[in-house]
C-alpha cells in the first residue's frame, strides 16, 4: 500500500501529488503569462483541489509565477496549502539561468519570495542550486539563520548528489531534495534511495519528462494506460507514487483539464507486474 500523504512535521502533512508552477509564466519561463487571468485561474483550480503541496521559485518569470500564486491566495479561504519555493538562480532572459549563491543575495531573495507570495514565512525554502563559487556553509548558513528568525520553516536542496546532501545535513537538517527524475530518466536513483532511507522528501522535477510521457502513443505506457482507462501521463505519475513513499511529484500544467487528470492519478493502483514492466523502460 502506498501512502497518500507525506509528513514534513505534525502541522505540515501533505497529499503527495502536488503541483509545480513553472509552466505559468511566459515562454522560456520568462516574463508574464500570455494570458495572466488564465494563469491565476489555474492556480485557483489548484487551491480548490486537494493538492496542498505547491512548488514554485522566485526565478520563474522571475516572480510572475509567485505573483499568480499570491493573486489566487487572496480569495482562498480553505485549509493551509504548503508552499515550497526556491532561491539561488538569477535570470538573464528566456531559458537562461545563472546560479548565484552569495549569502546576501540568497537573503534578499528569501525576502522577495515572502513579498511576491504574500506570506509571513515560507514552509519550505529550497536552495535551487549549490553555487560552486561560494562555500556550502555560507549558502546553507544564511538559510539556517533565516529559519532561526522565523522566516523559513524547513530547508531543502535541489539537484544535488548524495555526497552534497550529506555535507548539507552536517550543517543543518534538510527535509527535502528536488532532482530531475521520471520513468525514463532515473540517473538520480542513488539520491532517491538515500532520501528514502533518511525519510527525506524526494521531489522529482520533470515528472512527465516535460510532457514527453504524456504523448507516448505506443508501447507499454500506452498499453497500461488503456487497461486502466487512463492517460499515459497519469500512469507515469502513478508509477512515481508507487516507486517510493517519499516521492512528491509536482507535475506542471497551465491546462485545468490536465491538472484534474494529474490529480486523479493518485487513485490509480498499478499491479506489481505493471510496475515492473514500467520500471524496465529506463533500462
Ligand atoms: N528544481 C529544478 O531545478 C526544477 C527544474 C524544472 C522544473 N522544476 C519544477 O518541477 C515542476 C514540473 O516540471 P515541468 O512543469 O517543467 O515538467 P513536467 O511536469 O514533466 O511536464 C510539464 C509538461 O507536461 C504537460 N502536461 C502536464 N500534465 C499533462 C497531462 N495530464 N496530459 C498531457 N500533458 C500534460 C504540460 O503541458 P500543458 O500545460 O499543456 O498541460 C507541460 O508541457 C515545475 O513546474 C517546477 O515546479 C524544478
Amino acid at each position: 500500500m502506498t501512502a497518500k500523504t507525506f509528513q514534513f512535521d505534525p502541522e505540515l502533512v501533505v497529499n503527495r501529488l502536488g503541483y509545480g508552477t513553472m509552466q505559468l509564466p511566459g515562454k522560456g519561463v520568462w516574463g508574464p503569462a500570455e494570458n495572466p487571468e488564465e494563469a491565476v485561474a489555474v492556480m485557483q483550480a489548484v487551491l480548490a483541489s486537494d493538492v496542498n503541496f505547491i512548488d514554485t521559485a522566485d526565478s520563474y518569470g522571475p516572480f510572475f509565477a509567485n505573483l499568480y500564486v499570491k493573486e489566487a491566495l487572496k480569495t482562498y479561504r480553505g485549509p493551509h496549502k504548503m508552499i515550497a519555493t526556491k532561491v539561488g538562480f538569477t535570470r538573464q532572459g528566456p531559458g537562461e539561468w545563472t546560479v548565484v549563491g552569495r549569502p546576501e543575495y540568497l537573503r534578499q531573495q528569501v525576502e522577495l519570495n515572502l513579498w511576491s507570495l504574500g506570506l509571513e514565512s515560507i514552509d519550505l525554502l529550497q536552495l535551487h542550486r549549490i553555487d560552486p563559487a561560494v562555500s556550502l556553509e555560507a549558502q546553507i548558513g544564511v538559510l539556517a539563520d533565516m529559519q532561526q528568525e522565523g522566516k523559513i520553516k524547513h530547508i531543502g536542496l535541489s539537484q544535488v548528489s548524495v555526497s552534497e546532501l550529506k555535507q548539507a545535513q552536517a550543517i543543518t537538517p534538510i527535509v527535502s531534495v528536488q532532482n530531475r527524475y521520471n520513468l525514463i530518466d532515473r540517473h538520480d536513483e542513488a539520491v532517491l534511495n538515500y532520501a528514502d532511507e533518511q525519510g527525506i522528501a524526494f521531489i522529482p522535477w520533470f515528472p512527465l519528462a516535460t510532457g514527453k510521457l504524456a504523448t507516448d502513443e505506443n508501447g507499454i505506457l500506452m498499453q497500461i494506460a488503456k487497461t486502466h482507462q487512463a492517460q499515459p501521463a497519469q500512469i507515469a505519475l502513478a508509477w512515481l507514487l508507487q516507486r517510493s513513499d517519499v516521492i512528491l511529484p509536482i507535475p506542471g500544467t497551465r491546462n485545468i483539464a490536465h491538472l484534474k487528470a494529474n490529480i486523479a492519478a493518485q487513485e490509480i493502483v498499478l499491479t506489481p507486474a505493471e510496475f515492473d514492466q514500467l520500471s524496465r523502460l529506463a533500462d
